[in-house]
């Protein structure tokens, strides 16, 4: 039976798949082990533990890569070049031997989009940090020649779910709701598109089971205004949020839009979960104290 490693497995996104394969591990017809890890279980920024762990692995082992340092934890240039890093060992390590690589990377690649700009997979990259260009950079390593192997790429935007300890953009929002803090919003209507780590999970596991291999703007689709989004919260935390309206705008309030076509030609299978609903059920979860 092959090995499907999650790398980044304690983290919000990592952990929700890892979840996902093993329950549906006795209903799939895909038989595989997974194996969860982390920075304790083997330092990916160390070649040396990278390369006793992964070398010599079975070719129909299957590597999905949550690994990272995310900018909400701050977005420098050594956690930029940490990023290339780790997936860079990890590939030297497997020399070719692998039988699928999943790899999240982030909608950041875009950068602030163009006023009325819905971005699809072939929308211009133009990176604006070093979280996002450690992501140009992955994504491109993983396109190279010597790379031989199926690769399936989703960029995401804001993921949020019961396992992200409320650091997601929307974890941040509850919280504020939570503590009734005071929500800044932008002078102007700004919309968001976040997707849930259930969702991601599911693509992951409809990627693994049919090899859909490509790069996919993994969106929900439906993109809401801020406000709508704080509604939403307010609606399944049961609280009203106090919320003020700053004077200035700022470049970071661009619109996010998405064409998620090409996601729903390949993964036709996976329904990607409305903010409208799946905002109201984190808020409740939120409520019922069952996000970590
Ligand atoms: N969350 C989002 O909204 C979002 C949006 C777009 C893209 N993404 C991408 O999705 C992926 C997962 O994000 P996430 O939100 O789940 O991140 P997260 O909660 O911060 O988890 C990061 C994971 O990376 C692991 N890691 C960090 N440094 C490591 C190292 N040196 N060696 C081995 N493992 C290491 C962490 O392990 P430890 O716990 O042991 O440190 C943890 O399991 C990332 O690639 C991120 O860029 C996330």
């Amino acid at each position: 039976m092959a090995t499907c490693h999650i790398l980044g497995a304690s983290g919000s996104i990592g952990r929700a798949i890892a979840d996902r394969l093993e329950q549906r591990m006795p209903l799939s017809t895909h038989r595989w082990v997974v194996r969860r890890w982390d920075s304790s279980s083997c330092d990916l920024l160390d070649p040396d533990a990278v390369r006793a762990a992964f070398a010599g692995r079975p070719g129909g082992d299957r590597y999905v890569f949550c690994a990272a340092k995310v900018p909400s934890r701050g977005d420098s240039a050594d956690a930029g070049a940490d990023n290339q890093r780790m997936l860079d060992h990890l590939l030297h390590a497997l020399a070719g031997s692998c039988a699928h690589f999943v790899f999240l990377s982030s909608v950041d690649v875009y950068g602030p989009p163009l006023d009325g700009a819905v971005l699809d997979e072939s929308s211009p990259l133009a990176p604006d940090g070093p979280y996002a260009e450690s992501k140009v950079w992955s994504e491109k390593r993983l396109r190279a020649v010597d790379i031989r192997f199926p690769v399936t790429t989703f960029r995401l935007p804001g993921v949020y779910g019961p396992s992200d300890g409320l650091r997601s953009t929307a974890g941040l929002l509850a919280r504020k709701i939570l503590e009734g803090d005071t929500i800044t919003l932008p002078p102007q209507t700004v919309l968001r598109d976040f997707v849930t780590a259930a969702d991601v999970a599911a693509l992951t596991e409809s990627a693994l089971a049919t090899g859909t291999v490509g790069t996919y703007v993994a969106a929900s689709g439906y993109s809401l205004s801020l406000r709508r989004i704080v509604a939403l919260l307010e609606r399944g935390l049961e609280l009203p949020a106090s919320v003020a309206t700053r004077t200035e705008p700022s470049q970071r309030d661009a619109d996010l839009r998405f064409d998620t076509r090409r996601l729903h030609e390949a993964f036709g299978d996976v329904e990607m979960t409305p903010m409208t609903t799946g905002l109201v059920r984190y808020g409740e979860w939120v409520r019922h104290g069952m996000n970590q």
